[in-house]
């Protein structure tokens, strides 16, 4: 029986490599995690999402799984693992693993036994194809590009076979048309669910179903060759749909997909109830409105309506028949203080409260990323060479194959790296911010942490972590603040984001500031009378029926009607 506990869950997702390192070997690890689950509950969180802790070459820091029914060495034991598993359920906190099953990496057995021999039946676990002789030249199966740059094809040793990759060269892609491989795949989440986990995110869900024959892609302008073919493909709903009926269904479960650009419709179909297949998905559109055409590195002016529009349309689109999430960073992301055109030097506490806020009180689940209850900052790195993340390095080089100067490459890729986020964890102001004791780390630490770490910020009457835990407590209590229908109000406004969530007597109204300057904005006549119920500023400055919003200043008003 599904009790739906997500629709008021508030999720917590820790990077394992870089959130404690409790035997100082210089990598995070679950006894690391155990030692502050109290810190993640205090939050006021209810589940934490763990980025994959399975057995992986780390060709893609984890997303490369080589044993999904294994934890990887250095972060612990499957005995740690269950450890943790009762630790946060003794907090009454859910567990969520990460699952990456479009792809596995190529030490899997799977994969190895499929290069075996040619006449192995886990041949057909992976998408292998002859490639296309062009006079002396062996060409890829199509021409697809990886979504990591490059062919998304690679050459089988000296054969002239290629097998699909649609991330690392290290990561194959799955062959879901085969039978045999769903089954893997259903009994490997029944294992974990039977072991008394709550949940899963499913790594880049829609490029599961595939069209055949596999074929060029002649259109143009794609952001990437191919993705007409891969990204919502036609088997998707039925694959999903297996995946609730056989797993996902028989247990008290949650699962949010996480998804690579769907369409809209589409993206409704996943998650609409009635269709058992997700519970959420991610929406990341708001994301891009600091980039141009969700390319990551390449920076553009901060343009709010876009934001306004991606945060608030799933939230209006899903209302009737389905339940949402809301995101303001994760592991592939940069931290949020330093987007969205944010004077962070003047103004971190005020931005970051105010951007959880107006994210946060929406309708949908939150999801928090570790180190942003603190409101953490990007690293200052100097070189491409202090980055750890594949991508980072595979744009890099494909920016100064095509000529580009080595600084101008670097700054771009310092814009939008995933690295940002990845850094080790700052608990307080010793050495490599006691995220261990001093052992060389996988990834450097960012140095800010000697100014912004977790101690640093509890001991503040600024704390950023205490703001969130307000705002949390409101979000998961306020009936509106979770049922709540929303309702945008002022779109063309380029300063002010402001919207109402309305359930049975009570409407709540937030607003926020994302100017760096005071900005006057008349209230809606309904709600002048409201109380405030979360500011984070002192006070509300108010010239006759204008309020005045400080720099980034953020507020709910609530407003109860009497029958
Ligand atoms: C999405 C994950 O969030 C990202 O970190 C990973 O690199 C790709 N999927 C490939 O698994």
């Amino acid at each position: 029986m599904k009790t739906q506990w997500y629709k008021n869950a508030v999720v917590y997702q820790i990077y394992p490599f870089s959130f404690m390192d409790s035997n100082n070997d210089g990598w995070g690890d679950i006894e690391g995690i155990i030692s502050k689950l109290d810190y993640i509950k205090d939050l006021g969180v209810t589940a934490i999402w763990f980025s994959p802790l399975y057995k992986s070459p780390d060709y893609d820091y984890g997303y490369d799984i080589s044993d999904y029914r294994d934890i990887d060495e250095k972060f612990g034991t499957m005995a740690d693992f269950d450890r943790l598993l009762d630790e946060c359920h003794k907090r009454d906190l859910k567990v969520i693993m990460d699952m990456v099953i479009n792809h596995t990496s190529i030490e899997h057995p799977w994969f190895k036994k499929a290069l075996e021999s040619p006449d192995s039946p886990y041949r057909d676990y992976y998408i292998i194809r002859k490639g296309r002789r062009k006079g002396n030249k062996l060409l890829p199966p199509s021409n697809w590009d990886s979504s990591f740059t490059g062919s998304a094809w690679e050459r089988i040793g000296e054969t002239d076979e290629f097998y699909l990759h649609l991330f690392c060269v290290e990561q194959a892609d799955l062959n879901w048309e085969n039978p045999a491989v769903r089954k893997k795949i259903i009994d490997i989440l029944n294992f974990w669910m039977d072991k008394g986990v709550d949940g899963f995110r499913f790594d880049v869900f829609n490029m599961f179903s595939k069209v055949y024959p596999i074929q060029d892609d002649h259109q143009r302008n794609t952001f990437q060759k191919g993705a007409q073919y891969y990204v919502d493909g036609p088997r998707m709903h039925e694959f999903l749909q297996e995946l609730n009926e056989k797993a996902l269904s028989l247990h008290d479960s949650y699962t949010v997909g996480e998804s690579f650009r769907p369409s809209e419709k589409e993206a409704h179909e996943y998650v609409k109830e009635e269709n058992h297949e997700l519970d959420t998905i991610f929406n990341f559109a708001h994301l891009d409105s600091d980039n141009i055409g969700g390319k990551k590195f390449f920076w553009k002016p901060f343009d709010l309506l876009q934001f306004k529009k991606g945060l608030i349309k799933p939230q209006t689109d899903y209302y009737k028949d389905a339940w949402n999430t809301l995101v303001l960073e994760n592991h592939d992301n940069p931290r949020c203080v330093n987007r969205f055109s944010i004077d962070t030097e003047h103004y971190r506490y005020e931005a970051a409260t105010m951007l959880a806020t107006i994210t946060y009180m929406g309708f949908g689940i939150p999801f928090i990323y570790m180190g942003q209850e603190i409101g953490f900052v990007n690293t200052d790195f100097s070189s491409i060479d202090e980055m750890k993340d594949p991508v980072s390095h595979f744009v890099y080089d494909l920016m100064r194959s095509y000529g580009m100067p080595e600084k101008l490459a670097f700054n771009f890729i310092k814009y939008g790296a995933r690295d940002h986020s990845r850094v080790p964890m700052p608990w307080d102001d010793s050495v490599n911010g006691s995220f261990n004791r001093g052992h060389e780390t996988w990834q450097c630490v960012n140095q800010a942490y000697q100014d912004i770490n977790v101690k640093k910020d509890l001991n503040s009457n600024r704390s950023i972590y205490r703001y969130y835990q307000k705002l949390l407590a409101i979000k998961k209590t306020n009936k509106a603040a979770i049922y709540g229908k929303t309702r945008e109000f002022d779109h063309g406004n380029k300063k002010i984001i402001a919207y109402s969530r309305e359930y049975e007597n009570t409407t709540l109204f937030v607003i926020g500031n994302f100017s760096k300057k005071s900005v006057k904005y008349v209230l809606p006549e309904w709600i002048r009378h409201g109380e405030i119920i979360l500011n984070n500023y002192d006070e509300l400055k108010k010239d006759g029926v204008n309020i005045v919003l400080k720099p980034y200043q953020a507020m709910v008003l609530e407003i109860n009607k009497v029958d």
